[in-house]
């Protein structure tokens, strides 16, 4: 088992291993003080994973109560999030009882907000299933739902007490779904660890997910422990992700969203080459990325359908927005638009 430690707020670690499934009633122990845990999942991984999960907590002396909410990130959504608070409350869980979000990011974005704010905050664990999940979105404490107006509008900070990743979950994964993960991985290299791609762009990534797993863990706990509340540099992980979420919202989430992302890094570095913000061969550095992992470079959308759909994005802060761009590769930073200045990026980037 690799354990990185996150140091926000509240520092918390993050297991990584094959079969730590079976362990989460032994290290969740460790983890949270109570011995009632609301286990939370999808219609995809309750089938494959939740009967393992809630074994392990029972013999480590927890009772269990199972929530499982249809898959998939148009379920990403209010009226399941009040789903899942009324469950809590007709279960009568209290500030001294725990959360576990069991699969993807979706889940532990929406079960992590539901911990959030039933009763004002109760524990929670994340078990992530999928490669991003176990990459990224477990990891930070940030939980959100979808609006109708756009991806992950409500929302807040609140951060897991432990982070479970067990490798093998990966197993059952989607070669797409797979692949999503794959996009946050080549962004985390990108905007901070130009070694990390090198090691990335000839490796067999299946034959090397612990390794893989374990470095992105640890580049996001240090973004996190810099800049928990996204006030500055924790904004670099959002490369790729202003146009990646218009292209989620354009496509009604028909796109994935490492997906979304995957295209989204494109355009940026697109409009930041022509736009003077990026050096000449930045743009060829991120497609040739891409195409290795079979991700998409391609736009479906009009630069007119994206610039109405970022517009909304909630990065925008009054009548400016910060985009990513890349100022070499594995280095970041942000560029302030106003909404003149984001029509311009958005045509630029197509
Ligand atoms: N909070 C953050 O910091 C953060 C960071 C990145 C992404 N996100 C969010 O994460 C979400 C995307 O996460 P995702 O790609 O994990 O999506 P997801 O949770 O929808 O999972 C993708 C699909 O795989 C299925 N699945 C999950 N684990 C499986 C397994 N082991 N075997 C078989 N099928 C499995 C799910 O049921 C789902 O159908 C988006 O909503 C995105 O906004 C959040
Ligand atoms: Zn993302």
């Amino acid at each position: 088992m690799i354990s990185v430690q996150v140091n926000a707020s509240s520092a918390y670690p993050v297991h990584i291993g094959a079969g730590l499934l079976d362990q989460t009633g032994g290290l969740a122990a460790q983890a949270v003080k109570s011995r009632r845990c609301a286990v939370v999942t999808d219609s995809t991984v309750g089938p494959l994973y939740a009967g393992r999960v809630c074994a392990s907590l029972e013999k480590a002396g927890f009772s269990t109560l199972l929530y499982t909410f249809p898959a998939g990130e148009q379920n990403k959504n209010i009226t399941t999030y009040s789903k899942i608070l009324e469950f809590f409350a007709q279960n009568r869980l209290t500030r001294s009882d725990c959360v576990a979000a069991l699969g993807g990011g979706v889940t532990g974005d929406m079960a992590g907000f539901a911990a959030a704010t039933y009763q004002r905050g109760v524990d929670y664990i994340q078990l992530p299933t999928t490669f991003l999940a176990a990459s990224d979105s477990s990891v930070g404490g940030k939980t959100a739902v979808d609006l109708e107006a756009g991806k992950n509008l409500a929302g807040a900070f609140w951060q897991p007490k432990m982070v479970i990743c067990d490798t093998d979950t990966f197993s059952t994964l989607s070669t797409e779904t797979f692949a999503d993960g794959v996009a946050e991985t080549v962004k985390h290299a990108l905007i901070k660890d130009r070694e990390f791609l090198d090691f990335l762009m000839p490796a067999d990534l299946r034959q090397s997910i612990p390794q893989v797993v374990r470095r992105n863990v640890e580049i996001k706990a240090a973004v996190v422990g810099e800049d928990e509340f996204e006030r500055g540099t924790r904004k670099f992980l959002n490369f790729g992700h202003t146009l990646g979420h218009a292209i989620e919202k354009c496509s009604s989430y028909r796109v994935t969203h490492g997906h979304a992302v995957a295209i989204g890094m494109v355009l940026a570095t697109r409009a930041a080459e022509r736009l003077g913000y990026s050096p000449a061969g930045t743009l060829d550095t991120v497609i040739k990325a891409n195409q290795r992992f079979g991700l998409p470079i391609e736009c479906p959308y009009t630069a007119q359908a994206l610039y109405d759909a970022a517009s909304g994005d909630k990065k925008r802060d009054g009548g400016s927005i910060d985009v990513v761009v890349l100022e070499e590769i594995g280095k970041a930073k942000t560029v302030r638009l106003d909404m003149d200045g984001l029509r311009a990026f958005t045509e630029a980037a197509l």
